[in-house]
């Protein structure tokens, strides 16, 4: 589809974006983190701002420019995307969790600096679950027209298993990625298919994040509620 500021099909629309990957501090100088560059989280904020959205970006991470025209929130872990996921949502005619978020964060904090001890092995790093924020905000939504999209970057299966995150979740639409050597993370393009739950599939060919980032508002614009005005 060709398209133009003319086409502003999300206009009196508010929408949150999550982008990044959290990061989970180990100590004042280490995290554990994940390999999303934040591009595609970027391109739907973007894209809905030129369909003419009210963009909430909330960025984990991303050594990105923030976007023209969009309220950028800046958070580094799942709790703090948490937190401010939660805080914009009930505003929100549709939230698309974009951010890769750790599935696990260290148990503890040291406030000091880790160090090692001659002759000694390392500690292990006991982990704790974070929050599932997709789940939460999907299962106890604060409109019930709300349009809830969740992302899954899957190695195998990536159907069958994106049809049962889908359905876990709880979420309307989820973009599920197939994952390899040079797929997806930091790169420029992106092929994906986007399962609905009204069990819709919709193929998108390869090609830049931008052409991803419209297809989903198109699959969204129509699922959402009468605008209020
Ligand atoms: N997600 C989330 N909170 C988490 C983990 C994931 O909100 N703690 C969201 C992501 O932003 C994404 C979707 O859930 O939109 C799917 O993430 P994914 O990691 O594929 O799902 P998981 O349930 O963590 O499954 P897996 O064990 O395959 O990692
Ligand atoms: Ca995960």
């Amino acid at each position: 589809l060709a398209r133009g500021a003319a086409e502003a099909d999300l206009a009196g629309r508010h929408v949150v974006v999550s982008a990044g990957g959290t990061r989970e501090p180990l100590d004042p100088v280490r995290y554990l983190g994940n390999r999303s560059s934040g591009k595609q989280g970027y391109a739907l904020a973007r894209t809905a701002a030129a369909r003419g959205a009210r963009v909430t970006l909330i960025a984990a991470n991303a050594a990105l420019p923030d976007p023209a025209g969009v309220d950028v929130v800046h958070v580094g872990t799942a709790v703090q995307l948490r937190e401010a996921v939660l805080k914009a949502a009930p505003d929100a005619d549709a939230v698309v969790m974009a951010a890769a978020v750790a599935d696990f964060r260290p148990a503890t904090y040291a406030a000091g600096k880790i160090k090692k001890k001659d002759g000694q092995e390392p500690e292990p790093i006991a982990l704790v679950r974070n929050p599932d924020i997709l789940a939460e905000i999907a299962g106890d939504r604060a409109r019930a027209d709300q349009v809830i999209v969740g992302f899954a970057a899957e190695t195998d299966d990536v159907l069958a298993n994106g049809r049962a995150k889908l359905e876990r979740k709880g979420c309307d639409l989820l973009v599920v990625n197939e994952v390899g050597e040079r797929k997806t993370f930091g790169a420029e393009e992106n092929e994906a298919v986007v399962l609905g739950a009204d069990g819709s599939e919709t193929p998108v060919p390869h090609g830049p994040k931008e052409a991803l980032a419209d297809t989903v508002w198109d699959l969204v614009a129509p699922r959402l509620g009468r605008a209020a005005k």
